[in-house]
């Protein structure tokens, strides 16, 4: 084992943060699945899930998990509304855990975004003869493109209502076994609807100035750090920009990420877009990068990337770059849920197979 204190970290090197350590720093990011029913997790989450700590991550991050029936994306969102939800979930984060793996959860509403259609169906709203449901919003401004539907602008006491959901839906993650908790605030979710000045019209305390606009996010983070335990990670994935000169810029990330650390939050996950469909964004590998690293100076906060990472390579100069703190992949680990096992040969590490694999790896 490297101690992280005298030699530069890379990828494989482990990461502790407050009592729980990832033996390395791959993360599988959050990927909804779209194959719930009611929100209760099932075999294909279970398979999904745990074949990718099989794989060798160090992180495994369970999908958007909603807070409120209404929060989901789809209707085969994952939930955690209820106690019905607890137990399927239970057996995932068990096997992540024996598997080496550290077991995260990343917990949403999807605001103006929810009520759409699955992505192999055209991912359109869904009209209530479908299924769908009322949607909420800071602002009753729709999104535009396939999701058509006007969100009612939230009363102060469905933002409360929500607030407490993550809460509840905290704890439940707690008793689920998972000992990394995400708070969804990016892609254009609710969370980001209120942080940004695109969605966010407001004219009471949850509107109008930064204050007004992180309000929401800070409240929530500060009531869930409350139940979520100290010996625990907590994490925030947050949207670091809008890609739009009018819009939430990575300054105002960087100021967020100080004021959620002083909340106890350890880890920002730094993703961006998906606030507005016209945004112009240059995707290219690790393009990314440069967000979470000026959070991670900037704020002085651990962080994790993702986007368009697929080589070994930029991976491990990632980490050792001082750049982010945790390397998280999506569309990768889907192609190759071994991709830790094949970075670790490419990058010259020796990664421990489990032992019905120990032949082959
Ligand atoms: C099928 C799929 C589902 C996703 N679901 C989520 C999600 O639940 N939560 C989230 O924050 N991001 C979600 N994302 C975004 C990914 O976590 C990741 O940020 C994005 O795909 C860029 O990483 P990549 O280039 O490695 O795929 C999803 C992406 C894909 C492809």
């Amino acid at each position: 084992m490297e101690n992280n204190l005298t030699s530069t970290p890379h990828l494989f090197s482990p990461l502790t943060i407050r009592s729980v350590t990832l033996r390395n720093r791959i993360g599988v990011s959050p990927m909804c699945q779209y194959s719930a029913t009611d929100g209760v997790a099932n075999d294909w989450h279970y398979v999904h899930l745990g074949s990718r700590a099989v794989g060798g991550a160090g992180l495994v991050i369970v999908e958007a998990t909603g807070v409120a029936p209404e929060g989901r994306i789809t209707p085969g969102c994952l939930g955690l509304w209820g106690e019905q939800h607890i137990e399927p979930l239970a057996r995932i984060a068990k096997f992540v855990k024996a598997h080496g793996a550290v077991a995260g959860i990343q917990i949403a509403h999807a605001g103006r975004k929810a009520s759409a259609d699955l992505p192999w169906n055209g991912g359109a709203h869904l009209s209530a003869a479908q299924g769908g449901w009322e949607t909420i919003a800071p602002s009753a401004i729709a999104f535009g493109g396939e999701l058509t539907k006007v969100p009612r602008a939230m009363t102060e006491a469905e933002i409360v209502r929500v607030q407490n959901d993550f809460v509840a839906a905290a704890k439940r993650a707690l008793t689920a076994g998972f000992e990394w908790l995400e708070l969804h605030a990016a892609h254009g979710y609710l969370f980001n609807e209120f942080l940004s000045p695109l969605t966010n019209q407001r004219t009471d305390k949850y509107g109008g100035s930064f204050e007004n606009r992180t309000r929401l996010l800070l409240d929530t983070t500060r009531a869930v750090r409350k139940v979520w335990p100290d010996h625990l990670p907590l994490a925030v994935r947050i949207s670091a920009t809008d890609w739009r000169e009018d819009g939430w810029q990575i300054e105002d990330s960087i100021a967020l990420a100080k004021l959620l650390k002083a909340e106890g939050v350890d880890l920002m996950d730094c993703s961006s877009g998906g606030v507005v469909p016209d945004a112009k964004i240059t995707v290219k590998p690790g393009y990314q990068v440069p967000f979470a690293e000026k959070v991670r100076h900037g704020a002085g906060i651990a962080t994790a990337t993702v986007g368009f990472i697929t080589e070994p390579k930029l991976a491990d100069d990632i980490v050792r770059n001082g750049q982010a703190d945790v390397v998280l992949l999506a569309r990768q680990m889907l192609v190759d849920p071994y991709w830790p096992a094949h970075a670790a040969k490419a990058l010259g590490h020796k990664l421990t197979p489990p032992n019905q694999y120990a032949r082959a790896w």
